[in-house]
């Protein structure tokens, strides 16, 4: 597994080492994860085909979790990186890998220290991770995921983001708490600690820190008014 080389930061740069909101690097968090988040292998796949990764793309998932979309990236000979400032987290994905019997490139670092390795990435993606950071870090997290990819690369972003009318957010966001309950997901106190604490924000801010970090929107959707993704290319 590898370690960024830190780079002494001046004093007002984001830690993005320190736990933010729900905690999901215990043992015990780790090990609920995918269950709580609905991992599936399946609907991995469907996303890797949709991105065309395929034998020989250069993937890099950034705050890859317990590392089931790098893996599943790896089965199919995909050159796959996986980034997360866990180590919990990368000692889950590394031990998943093995089980599995493929082989993928682990690295401890973040959105804004990660220095990705060798030639340049075909498709960056993050997923249900961005919001860790503030708006502004935000920024700097796409520009540095655009700095991974080649001209025309493909960047997939999904995440828990508003779409709905500002004026109805405290509706939207009680409804979406509501619905945690009884469900075999994350709870509804956890989504609570979410919307307090973590930095989830509206889609038409993420547009305009896309547009900033260098990415042409290909696609958009939001299934619900609290989780969405976008698609881009890299300009
Ligand atoms: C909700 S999980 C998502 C994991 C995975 N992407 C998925 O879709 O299941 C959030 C992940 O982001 C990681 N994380 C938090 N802040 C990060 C940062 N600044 N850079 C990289 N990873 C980060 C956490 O350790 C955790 O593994």
């Amino acid at each position: 597994m590898s370690e960024t080389q830190r780079v002494q930061k001046p004093a007002w740069y984001f830690r993005e080492y320190a736990p933010v909101g729900v905690e999901l690097g215990t043992p015990q968090a780790v090990a609920s994860y995918d269950r709580n988040q609905g991992t599936s292998a399946e609907r991995d796949n469907e996303l890797l085909d949709r991105l065309a990764v395929r034998r020989g793309s250069v993937l890099v998932d950034l705050a890859c979790g317990t590392g089931s979309f790098v893996v599943e990236a790896a089965r199919r000979r995909a050159d796959a990186h996986g980034v997360d400032v866990s180590p919990e987290m990368l000692r889950y994905a590394t031990k998943r890998a093995e089980s599995e019997g493929v082989s993928a490139h682990w690295h401890h670092a973040g959105f804004l220290d990660h220095q990705h390795p060798g030639p340049a990435a075909d498709v960056v993606t993050t997923r249900s991770a961005l919001h860790q950071l503030p708006d502004m870090w935000k920024q700097h997290a796409l520009r540095n995921a655009a700095g991974m990819l080649k001209p025309g690369g493909t960047f997939y972003l999904w995440d828990a983001m508003f779409s709905f009318d500002p004026a109805a957010a405290d509706q939207e966001l009680q409804l979406w708490v509501d619905a945690a309950a009884g469900g075999h997901t994350f709870t509804p106190e956890e989504f609570e600690t979410h919307i307090r604490e973590e930095f989830s924000t509206y889609t038409w801010i993420l547009e305009g820190l896309l547009d900033r970090a260098g990415f042409e929107l290909v696609s958009s959707s939001c299934p619900m008014p609290t989780q969405g993704e976008f698609v881009c290319r890299k300009r």
